[in-house]
């Protein structure tokens, strides 16, 4: 049987093998048939119709493209005297945006599943459930004839005002990089393309085309890269897109270094690499072909003019262009279009708004419930819902990462739907409050929305005699504060990350109202990014993070408040105290130069900016923990209404050869059934290279234990979770000396720790010297 096995997965290969290099020939073959225009034309791709782009009809020499998917952000160009279809290309990490109506077409609509945000996903620490939600991700994807979702997005969350962080899964390297290798894996089994974004240092919106991110090839490999590094190699995905910024002098797209040495040398990547959808039109397309940035999106009449003459004039030796154009057509011909797919525009989204709502329980995280104040008790009928945010609840964030969804449910609407009373008059007094702020700003179309964003409504502070008599009539209080931001602007401090005087005096004066009843009071925060928690947490008695939980939120808050679903999710980012405790409060989001200042395709002011990550790899966790600075709620923390014991922990070895596995057991020790997350942290010894204080390597949620069940997890570490990059030596080396192997209910909490020994120094990998920066960079040393 094991022979057949392995006899059939052998031919399996040779098959798939063998399909590959049909391809490749295939490629060769259609290059030498190709025009030089025809080339020049593959390699720039269509998308915005905006003045100055590919956005009009084809011309002579290219297919149409116009409209195959409407809504979608870009195509590339078809030549159909050679077969080579158009691929579609549309955004982005929380669902497949593409118009939900189309002109001449007002029979039917074409609404796409808004999946929970990534940074929610993360907070599952679930990669089984994130392949289930990448599977019917992966479905929706084709059935709508999209070939490529530009997603995930993966960049460090590395300072809590970052306005994409929502899009982005977490401040760590390695559960950004498993979330995003369990989601390309699944999204890619049905046939369709992803594309892992943005590469790499793009951490802050502010300046977005123009700013330079300098750090040093340390804290690029250990931090910045490593989880693009585990995304390519454990999930090979089909293509990748360069982010707008510079690194260390030298824009992503330019870079030989990141995008030939590391990502295709070191890394093995296959697939094609595309821009980011360029606004201003200053970037060298020589220099972009030649560093392997294969497809110039959205591309412009300019970029085809400026290779066709690079080539004639010798600037550009055509084989680079024959290889960029071989890496575009083999993505091509692994396509739906290219397999003529006939898509059906008919997704099951009823089905993918029930997997959305369950991995929405699976990431939310209870942070604080004091004397179980959750879940509701048998009699709490009726809830006094404060907040505006209960009445409109933010499925995801804007810009690109936004989904053309069918409905939101609301918080309001989930606790309808269970059966639950929502305290009239507080509804009634929320209700015409949104309806006449909506009034003064009409909708905007995703452009001007995208340019001059409407302020957020402003939340409102109920009268004291309305609150004291919801105190009295409800059982129980639910605050909803909601948060919202995208790309091309980051987050501000007052009345965003730190909570406005409203919000804050809500929370006070409804929590002093009804523990004046002896009831309780819950916050729900529906954020998408990290926000001040420690000046007001004491107030409610409990605190659920729902972050930006996809189109069935509301209904999914429920379950977890009600307990019908017991929490499991724990935090993939840190809470700090205060902003100032940020160990990138200072630098982010850059040092400005107004004097040099641009202006972008869209018509916004472009500052040059120098972005210096002193911090190094001092991010998070690793700050907090090594500096021993507190956190209000730390990175891998979230409650449960369980309580789990950890036990039983046997390492294969005290002598570390070529890896070391550890098992242990986790016991259910409540009377519900609940899941928890173990996270492995390595302690390493920091004899000749300063190393955090502990470091995530490895990391496993149980199944759904019953009262009393245990589940025994296993972790493989090898050479290469202990190794540090040594930049004098382009080198990652595992330091000889005494390792410790901890495992932790979070960060700060652990639970089991067992201690080995490696012997000798280790060479785990040699590497190139890239990217280096070229300034001093005046970067913390740990302590
Ligand atoms: C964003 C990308 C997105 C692209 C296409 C850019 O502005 O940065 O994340 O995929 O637009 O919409």
């Amino acid at each position: 049987m094991k022979n057949a096995i392995a006899c059939i997965v052998t031919m399996l290969n040779i098959l798939c093998l063998s399909a590959q290099t049909n391809y490749q020939s295939t490629a060769k073959e259609m290059i030498r048939k190709m025009t030089l225009e025809e080339k020049a034309t593959l390699v720039s791709g269509k998308g915005m119709k905006l003045p100055g782009m590919n956005g009009q009809p084809a011309g002579s020499v290219v297919g149409a493209t116009e409209d195959k998917v409407p809504g979608a952000a870009g195509t590339t160009f078809a030549v159909p005297r050679l077969g080579i279809p158009t691929l579609v290309l549309s955004d982005g990490p929380a669902g497949v945006r593409i118009d939900s109506v189309r002109k001449g077409n007002s029979s039917r609509t074409y609404y796409a599943t808004a999946w929970p945000v990534a940074t929610l996903l993360a907070s599952t620490w679930d990669t089984a459930m994130i392949k289930k939600m990448g599977v019917a991700f992966g479905n929706e994807i084709h059935d709508y004839g999209v070939d490529i979702i530009l997603a995930p997005a993966l960049n460090i969350q590395r300072n809590p005002l970052g306005g994409r962080n929502f899009e982005y899964y977490s401040e760590d390297p390695v559960v950004s990089g498993n979330m995003a290798a369990a989601l390309v894996n699944s999204i890619q089994s049905v046939g369709v393309g992803t594309s892992i974004k943005h590469f790499v240092a793009n951490n802050a919106e502010t300046n977005r085309y123009t700013s330079n991110s300098i750090l040093s090839e340390r804290t690029l490999r250990e931090i910045y890269l490593k989880g693009f590094e585990i995304a390519v190699k454990k999930s090979n995905p089909w293509t990748i897109m360069s982010s707008y910024n510079k690194i260390n002098g030298t824009y992503a797209s330019e870079n030989y270094d990141l995008l030939t040495t590391i990502l295709r040398k070191e890394w093995g990547f296959k697939g094609l690499v595309m821009t980011d959808w360029d606004f201003i039109d200053g970037k060298d397309h020589v220099v972009q072909m030649k560093a392997g940035n294969d497809l110039l999106m959205p591309g412009t009449p300019n970029q085809t003019k400026a290779i066709i003459e690079a080539v004639k004039n010798g600037k550009l030796d055509e084989n680079i262009l024959n290889e960029n154009c071989e890496r575009i057509l083999n993505i091509i011909f692994q396509s739906p279009a290219y397999k003529n797919y006939k898509f059906s525009d008919n997704p099951d989204l009823k089905q993918h708004a029930q997997i959305s709502k369950t991995v929405a329980e699976d990431g939310m995280v209870l942070l604080k419930n004091n004397e179980d104040a959750l879940p509701f008790k048998k009699d709490d009928h009726t809830i006094a819902l404060f907040g505006i945010n209960g009445y409109e609840l933010i499925a995801g964030g804007t810009g690109s990462g936004d989904v053309n969804k069918a409905y939101t449910i609301s918080l309001e609407r989930g606790l309808d739907n269970a059966g639950y009373k929502v305290d009239a008059d507080v509804r009634n007094m929320y209700t015409s409050y949104l309806s006449d702020e909506h009034a003064k700003h009409p909708k905007k179309s995703f452009f001007q929305e995208l340019m001059n964003p409407t302020p957020p409504i402003k939340d409102y502070m109920p009268a004291e005699d309305l609150i004291n008599k919801a105190a009295v009539s409800g059982d129980i209080a639910v605050i909803s504060i909601g948060r919202n931001s995208g790309e091309t602007r980051d987050r501000k401090l007052e009345d965003d990350f730190n909570l406005s005087d409203t919000e804050r005096t809500l929370i006070k004066n409804v929590s002093n109202a009804f523990h004046a009843q002896h009831k309780k009071v819950v916050v729900v925060l529906n954020i998408g990014g990290v926000i001040e928690a420690a000046s007001w947490r004491d107030d409610p008695d409990a605190i659920l993070l729902a972050w930006q939980p996809g189109q069935e939120g509301g209904n999914a808050i429920t379950d977890l408040l009600s307990g019908k679903v017991n929490p499991s999710g724990k935090l993939a980012v840190t809470f700090p105290v205060k902003y100032d405790d940020v160990p990138s409060a200072k630098t982010f989001p850059g040092k400005e130069f107004p004097a040099q200042a641009t202006t972008d395709m869209m018509g916004m002011k472009q500052i040059p900016t120098e972005v210096s990550y002193n911090e190094g790899i001092y991010v998070g966790y690793r700050y907090y923990n090594t500096y021993h600075v507190k956190p209000a709620y730390e990175f891998g923390y979230g409650l449960s209404y369980s309580k789990f014991t950890y036990g039983n922990m046997k390492l294969s070895s005290s002598t570390f050869n070529k890896n070391i596995t550890a098992t242990l057991a986790i016991t259910n020790n409540e009377k519900v059934p609940g899941k928890e997350v173990a996270e492995i942290y390595i302690s390493a010894p920091s004899t000749n290279l300063d190393k955090p204080s502990e470091e995530l390597k490895a990391f496993a949620k149980t199944k759904l234990l019953k009262p009393g069940e245990s589940q025994t997890l296993t972790f493989n570490i090898t050479a290469a979770d202990l190794a540090s990059f040594y930049t004098n030596k382009e080198a990652w080396i595992a330091d000889a000396g005494k390792y410790t192997l901890k495992v932790g209910a979070s960060s700060t909490d652990i639970r089991l720790s067992a201690d080995f020994n490696l012997p000798t120094d280790m060479v785990v990998e040699k590497v190139h010297k890239a990217l280096a920066p070229q300034v001093d960079i005046n970067e913390l040393k740990g302590n």
